[in-house]
């Protein structure tokens, strides 16, 4: 039997520091190099789950500030990722977000093909390169992935996190118990929207639970009275919203509660639960009784992310685990409308001259905790004033010296 991870939830210091981050950090261009290189390209990524490439030849794609990968399913069976750049002119070689290939990859500009292991089976018109052109040394660059309960997670750079499985080690037992190894996209598996905000505004609001209250109605009618955030070791942050103590007073969340079929394979801590399961720097797993999703804030520029995410569904669902699901995307999709409109709000406070910085709550814990492991990977982030743009990389490497320096 899983144990619930409340059990193992961290408290609230009785005393902590209530401000975020300082206004400067959302919109520093310097800052946001930084942050591509340390933050995203470092830090493990979720780019789809096994069952989006069921068969040989069958791909994905994701993209990442000015990185991409593909990941195609070999015809051993095993998934694989790669740069998504040709070793002729680095033209993507396979275009869009996911299809199937017929046992290679043609590069689309000159021809160039690939087998699915990424290696490099002939350039088109090969008399016209050197002679000792030795094909063994133009294969596609891998990509490190690994794979946990079947979703995959790609990392552009070495970076301080550990192997997925010992990260992701105290979510293993639900994410087992959700079945999450068998899940399948949904029909409708994808979703994409931008906004024009700072990444950390996206998260500043998704990582804390005080705002569900006022801001999301129907979160509130389905679980508000028992919802919990969970702060565990190395970082990891879950919420529990357990539901169905009452019928639920919105149509949506009156036919949802009414409609989700009993699991009987669920401990009794899931069986009534929209569980959420964070990974740092900018992931969350959903998993509620009849399907699970994945969501995501992608950045473009400082003031530009990319918010996306995937759904899932079970491989044997029922037309009652059908309509629940419907009921519970369009709960979801209410409440990220709403979320979105709070990023908004949030990111444009810092414009104001007025603008003092936050003050949280003990709800909001989750939010400084966020905070703190950006600034211990980015310890100019600490500066509360803003240091010179093209100062930035200097003064923030000369920060981790000293804190490595001894004392
Ligand atoms: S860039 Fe791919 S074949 Fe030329
Ligand atoms: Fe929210």
């Amino acid at each position: 039997m899983t144990r619930p991870l409340t059990d193992l939830s961290l408290p609230v210091p009785a005393k902590w520091d209530r401000s975020g981050l300082p206004a400067w950090t959302y919109d520093s261009k310097a800052l946001f190099a930084l942050e591509r290189a340390q933050v995203f390209l470092s830090h493990w990524q979720v780019a789809g789950h096994e069952s989006d490439i069921p068969n040989p030849g069958d791909w994905l794609t994701f993209d990442l500030l000015g990185e991409r990968a593909l990941v195609v399913r070999g015809q051993d069976g095993v998934p694989r990722a790669f740069l998504n750049l040709c070793r002729h002119r680095g033209a993507r070689v396979v275009d869009g977000t996911a299809g199937t290939c017929r046992g290679a990859l043609i590069c689309p500009f000159h021809g160039w093909v690939y087998n699915l292991d990424g290696s490099l089976r002939g350039a088109a018109r090969p008399e016209t390169f050197d002679k000792g052109f030795d094909r063994a040394q133009f294969g596609l660059k891998p990509v490190e992935m690994q794979i946990f309960a079947g979703f995959l997670f790609l990392r552009f750079r070495p970076g301080p996190q550990p192997d997925v499985a010992d990260l992701l080690a105290p979510y293993a037992a639900d994410f087992a118990a959700n079945r999450a190894e068998t899940l399948v996209p949904a029909q409708t598996a994808s979703w994409t929207t931008e906004l024009p905000v700072n990444w950390k505004s996206v998260r500043d609001v998704d990582n804390e639970g005080y705002h569900v209250a006022l801001a999301h109605p129907a979160l509130q009618d389905l679980y508000g009275r028992d919802y919990r955030d969970i702060y565990l070791p190395g970082g990891l942050h879950v919420s529990y919203g357990i539901f169905g103590d009452r019928p639920g007073r919105r149509w949506s969340v009156r036919q949802y509660i009414q409609h989700t079929p009993e699991q009987p394979h669920l401990p009794p801590h899931l069986k009534r639960n929209w569980a959420y399961y964070g990974l740092f720097p900018n992931t969350v797993f959903a998993f509620t009784p009849e399907g699970a999703q994945y969501y995501h804030d992608l950045p473009i520029e400082p003031s530009r992310t990319l918010l996306t995410g995937r759904q899932y569904r079970y491989p044997n669902e029922t037309r009652q685990m059908r309509l629940a699901r419907y009921l519970a995307t369009r709960i979801d999709r209410e409440t990220s409308a709403e979320d979105q409109q709070l990023s908004i709000w949030s990111n444009e406070s810092m414009l104001s001259e007025g603008f003092e910085g936050f003050h949280l709550s003990d709800l909001e814990y989750g939010l400084r905790r966020h905070h703190d492991q950006l600034r211990r990977l980015l310890p100019v982030t600490t500066r509360a004033e803003p240091p010179p743009e093209d100062e930035m990389q200097r003064l923030n490497d000369e920060l981790i010296c000293q804190s490595k320096s001894p004392a």
